[in-house]
Order: structure tokens, then C-alpha cells, then sequence
């Protein structure tokens, strides 16, 4: 017999397909976040629950089915479930690590160019027909080449960034919990240091912490204020990493320079000034959009939701 899955929104082509040949799945037909007593409702009678990093799964929904067999995220972040929870409860918890690196790295490239070479600024006076003609002192950015990158976190996706900051001859300092051996440091060119020096000491500061009760407002007006005045923050990690009211403070009174923002504290609503402020580029939570990506997270996560109701330990367990 096939296991019942619930899914909360309607996933990449090919993901969808192997949940269809071998669930028997049900599923968010629109295009909107469900609400929490939708997502109880869905998850009535079923095996397992395929969410997304919009659901918050706590504790009233995971009670809402005791025979509840995965809750199997897509995306590598999993702060939207309660783990601690479905761990009390024997309920494993799986996300989609490694497929989404190179991606996500591309992206906080993308932000970084993006916010040096003022590229959204330039875009928009072209767009209002702004534009007479080439001006030696017009839009004028700060060079990424040669440049300092601090990277906040060195996991998988900031080890990505740091590969692709080597092809910009970029001085590459990071900061971790822990340190990597001296040989490891010296193969991948980087340069261990302390958060504050990190932040005091480079040109773009690129945060990749996974977000938990520790990382919460890690960098908040005191990280900020270390920065140097011509310092650009990336952030494609998760919102709350930063206290954006005070990220959106030290971009109005020049404490630093530029923001390129990915995710933010209470997605999908931003700092109301953040919306006007020239100095910041703001994308939706673009990390992993690619087709390839999201497709293959979507087959990894329907996997792990796959072989979680067939009593299998499913590849990407994230419980303790
Ligand atoms: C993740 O998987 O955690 C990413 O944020 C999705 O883009």
C-alpha cells in the first residue's frame, strides 16, 4: 500500500512526479502559504508531511497526528520546525542539504556585484529614462577585486563563496565555532580571525550561520558599528541573523556602506524603510530559485519523506 503524504505547496515538475508514483499525496493547489489549521487539516490521516521553510511546524500541529511518520522540509534550513519537539515525539525531521550550495553561493555573489557595481540603482534611472549619457563621477561602486571578504560561518555554503572569491583575488578572512586545521585553512587561502575583526577588518562581510537561539540578532548595531563606513553585508542565511532595525539604522547614518539582503526577520514583510533606501538590495529569498536546484531538492526531500513512511531511516535525518 502506498503512504498518504500531505504536501503544502505544489513542487518542481519531476519532484511531483515521484511523489505521485508512489504516495498517494495530496496537496496545496494555489500558489499561497497555508494557514496553521490547513496544514492540521491536511495532515489528517497521513504518513508524512512534505513542508516548505514558510510552514511553521510546532508542536500543536506535529499532536494534531500521532501516527505521523517524517516531517521532510525542503530546504537546508529547518528553524521552521520544531525539532525538539518531533524528536520527543519519534517523528524524524529531514532537510535537503548539498544541492542547493552552489546555488545559494551564486547568489550571494550576485548580491555582492550586484551592491558594488550599484547595478539595481543603475537599472532603475535607466528604467525612469533618467539616463544623458556617460559620466566619469556616475554611479561610481567600490572594487570587489583585491577586496577583503569576511565570511560569518564556514560551512558548506561559505566554503562555495570562498572558492569563488579566490577568482577575484580577494583577501578571505572567517569566523566559525570551529576553527579548521592550519592545512585546511592554507589549502582554501583563508585566514581564521575573531567576529570582531572579521567585521572591522573587511570589505564585504557575508553571513552564512545556520539560524538557531544563539544566531538570533548575532549581528546586531555593536557588530554593525565594528564595520567599516565603506563595508557592504550579504546576507542569504536567514533574516533574524541580523536585527534589521538596526541594519536598516547603520545604512541611513552611513555606519556602513551597502546591504545586498536576501532573506529578512519577517519574511515576506521588510523593515518599512528598507523598501527606500538606495544602499540596499533587496531580492525575495532567491537562494536556491534555480530550476536544477529546487528540482533536486525537491526529489531529496521526497526521498526522505519516501523512505521515512516505509519505516526506513530516511538519508537526511536532522534530529539529535
Ligand atoms: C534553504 O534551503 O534553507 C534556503 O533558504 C532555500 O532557499
Amino acid at each position: 500500500m502506498k503512504p498518504k503524504i500531505f504536501l503544502t505547496r505544489e513542487l518542481p515538475p519531476e519532484s511531483m512526479a515521484i511523489l505521485r508514483e508512489h504516495s498517494e499525496l495530496t496537496y496545496n493547489h494555489e500558489d499561497r502559504y497555508l494557514t496553521k489549521s490547513e496544514i492540521i487539516a491536511g495532515i489528517d490521516g497521513v504518513d508524512g508531511l512534505l513542508c516548505l521553510l514558510t510552514d511553521t511546524i510546532d508542536d500543536e500541529i506535529l499532536a494534531a497526528n500521532p501516527k505521523l511518520k517524517v516531517v521532510a522540509n525542503f530546504a537546508v534550513g529547518f528553524n521552521n520546525i520544531d525539532v525538539t519537539a518531533a524528536t520527543r515525539r519519534k517523528i524524524p525531521v529531514t532537510n535537503t542539504p548539498g544541492v542547493l550550495t552552489d546555488t545559494t553561493a551564486d547568489m550571494a555573489w550576485a548580491l555582492m556585484l550586484a551592491s558594488a557595481r550599484r547595478v539595481v540603482e543603475g537599472d532603475q534611472f535607466v528604467r525612469a529614462r533618467k539616463w544623458e549619457g556617460w559620466g566619469p563621477l556616475q554611479f561610481l561602486g567600490s572594487d570587489v577585486s583585491g577586496a577583503t571578504l569576511g565570511l560569518i560561518g564556514f560551512g558548506r555554503i561559505a566554503q562555495a563563496v570562498a572558492r569563488r572569491a579566490q577568482g577575484f583575488d580577494m583577501k578571505i578572512l572567517y569566523w566559525n565555532r570551529t576553527r579548521l586545521s592550519a592545512d585546511a585553512e592554507s589549502a582554501m587561502g583563508v585566514t581564521y580571525a575573531t567576529m570582531d575583526e572579521v567585521l572591522k577588518q573587511s570589505d564585504f562581510v557575508s553571513v552564512h550561520v545556520a539560524l538557531n537561539s544563539e544566531t538570533q540578532h548575532l549581528i546586531g548595531a555593536r557588530e554593525l558599528s565594528l564595520m567599516k563606513p565603506t563595508a557592504t553585508i550579504i546576507n542569504t542565511a536567514r533574516g533574524p541573523i541580523i536585527d534589521e532595525a538596526a541594519l536598516v539604522d547603520a545604512l541611513k547614518d552611513g555606519t556602513i556602506a551597502f546591504a545586498g539582503l536576501d532573506v529578512y526577520e519577517q519574511e515576506p514583510k521588510l523593515e518599512p524603510e528598507l523598501y527606500d533606501l538606495p544602499n540596499a538590495v533587496i531580492a525575495p529569498h532567491l537562494g536556491s530559485a534555480t530550476i536544477g536546484t529546487r528540482t533536486k531538492m525537491g526529489n531529496m526531500a521526497a526521498e526522505n519523506c519516501l523512505a521515512a513512511c516505509r519505516g526506513e531511516v530516511p538519508p537526511n535525518l536532522v534530529n539529535p
